[in-house]
């Protein structure tokens, strides 16, 4: 009974972890964030890709082929500030963008990749990606431990039990 609760507090307490580390540690993905703007990845709900009319540092003319319809977005993170390029990114009500992103709304990972982005572009630093890695990697084996230790516990009584009584028959048998 009670290795029943602890079993299933230890499995509740990995899923609490696990959803606050979704939400806390996934931080944006600059590299994802580029290949979104530029047009590699497609926007999950069909919108255009930014570069379609902004220029951006590394990629100065547009996909338009030089007609650069939008204002360039390398400082866009200077002018507006994390939270600034946040609602912005959450909004994109832009006279001439609202027709494109307001029944095409970017999803919150979208969101967070492209402000990582800008930031990078703004602070002209490598995407540091390193040490939210290692953090995924870490959080990622414990709570693995987590759950061999609860699950592998509980296999081990269900094989083990059985197979001493075997063994203990057996010797009785041959004696
Ligand atoms: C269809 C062309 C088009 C696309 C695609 C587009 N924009 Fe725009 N955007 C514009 C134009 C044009 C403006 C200038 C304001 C206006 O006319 O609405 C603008 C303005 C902006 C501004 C304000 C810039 C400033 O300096 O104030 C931001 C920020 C912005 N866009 C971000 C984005 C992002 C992020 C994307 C991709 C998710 C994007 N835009 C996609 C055309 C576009």
């Amino acid at each position: 009974m009670t290795k029943q609760v602890l079993i299933r507090l230890s499995l509740l307490a990995t899923l609490l972890i696990f959803s606050a580390s979704l939400s806390w540690a996934l931080p944006g993905d600059p590299q994802r964030g580029e290949s979104l703007y530029v047009g590699t990845i497609s926007f999950s709900a069909g919108g255009a890709p930014c570069l379609a009319c902004h220029g951006i540092f590394g990629h100065e003319l547009g996909l338009a082929a030089g007609a650069n319809y939008g204002p360039d977005l390398t400082s866009l993170f200077e002018n507006y500030g994390e939270e600034g390029v946040a609602g912005v990114l959450g909004d994109l009500s832009f006279e001439s963008m609202v027709a494109i992103y307001a029944s095409r709304p970017l999803t919150e990972n979208e969101q967070s990749d492209l402000l990582a982005f800008f930031s990078s572009v703004a602070t002209g630093t490598a995407p540091d990606i390193g040490s939210n890695f290692v953090l995924h990697v870490i959080l990622v084996t414990a709570l693995l431990m987590i759950l061999i230790g609860a699950l592998g516990w509980r296999r081990l009584q269900g094989v083990r039990r059985p197979l001493v009584e075997r063994t203990r028959n057996l010797k009785g048998e041959r004696v």
